[in-house]
């Protein structure tokens, strides 16, 4: 796991999107993981200026969405697919037929979430995952005590989560959905890359565990450290609980 360490969210946005950019100069036909919430809203707009400027292009690009609340179609304001339409897709070059988000609103949830394992195998597998990380360590919404093996799949939302995720929804915990469709750990983990973005205080302790505690299915993010290639971008809030801080400040300013 490389952590890379930003005095700011903006800065360490900037530096993954850098990354998404070189993937997709290198692959134009890349297949993206895409996540929703507040935290990759600013590599989004980055994504979206360097686009609109010329320097990358998503015309070629098919992307898959992490997760999707059960109960909200395209049309509600709260939906994932909506989330990513207004902040992302409709403002770059991608064909929407090539961006897929699990549906909220599959009649036979199991078949859906088989066949979306299926689209993205087909696809060639997943380049480059985008992540965020849950206050309790989760990804995508794989909650404390998922299996480290699991695929995509409907999940019952964590207390803690539905409080995080009240904002979204005018502050009132209760309005927000009960369960979601996730793609599992183990479809996260089949990803080539993985970036995964995490800032301020509120991050500090699902950040250091991640990085430095055990493995373990009660912090799902902590399996990345059995991913091959995953770069973790956080602002010194969300590293001010790492140990061995110096240590990967001290790497990076040694990269050849
Ligand atoms: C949500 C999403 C995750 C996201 C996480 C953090 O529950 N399902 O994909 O990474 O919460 O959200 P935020 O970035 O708003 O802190």
């Amino acid at each position: 796991m490389e952590v890379i360490i930003d005095k700011t969210p903006e800065i360490s946005s900037a530096n993954a999107a850098a990354e998404i950019a070189k993937l997709l100069k290198a692959k134009p036909r890349a297949v993206l993981g895409c996540a929703t919430g507040g935290t990759p809203l600013k590599l989004y707009a980055d994504l979206i200026s360097m686009c609109e400027n010329g320097e990358i292009s998503f015309a070629g690009v098919r992307t898959f969405n992490l997760d999707e609340y059960v109960g909200l179609g395209p049309d509600d304001p709260n939906s994932y697919r909506r989330f990513m339409d207004e902040n992302f897709f409709d403002r770059i070059d991608i064909k929407k037929s090539n961006t897929r988000v699990p549906d909220g609103l599959a009649k036979d949830i199991p078949a859906f979430c088989s066949e979306y394992e299926k689209e993205i195998k087909d696809a060639g597998g997943i380049d480059l995952q985008i992540l965020g990380l849950g206050s309790d360590g989760h990804i995508g919404f794989n909650e404390p005590s998922s299996s480290l093996c699991s695929r995509t799949r409907i999940k019952t939302l964590a207390p803690q989560t539905l409080l995080d995720n009240a904002r979204f929804f005018g502050g009132n915990a209760d309005a927000v959905p009960k369960y979601a469709i996730t793609m599992g750990i183990g479809t996260i983990m089949d990803a080539r890359s993985v970036v995964l973005l995490a800032f301020g205080e509120g991050k500090a302790d699902a950040v250091a565990k991640m990085v430095e505690g055990g493995i373990s299915a009660m912090l799902p993010a902590s399996v990345l450290q059995m991913h091959e290639n995953a770069k973790v971008f956080v602002d010194e809030a969300a590293a001010s609980k790492l140990a061995n801080i110096d240590y990967y400040k001290y790497v990076r300013s040694m990269r050849p």
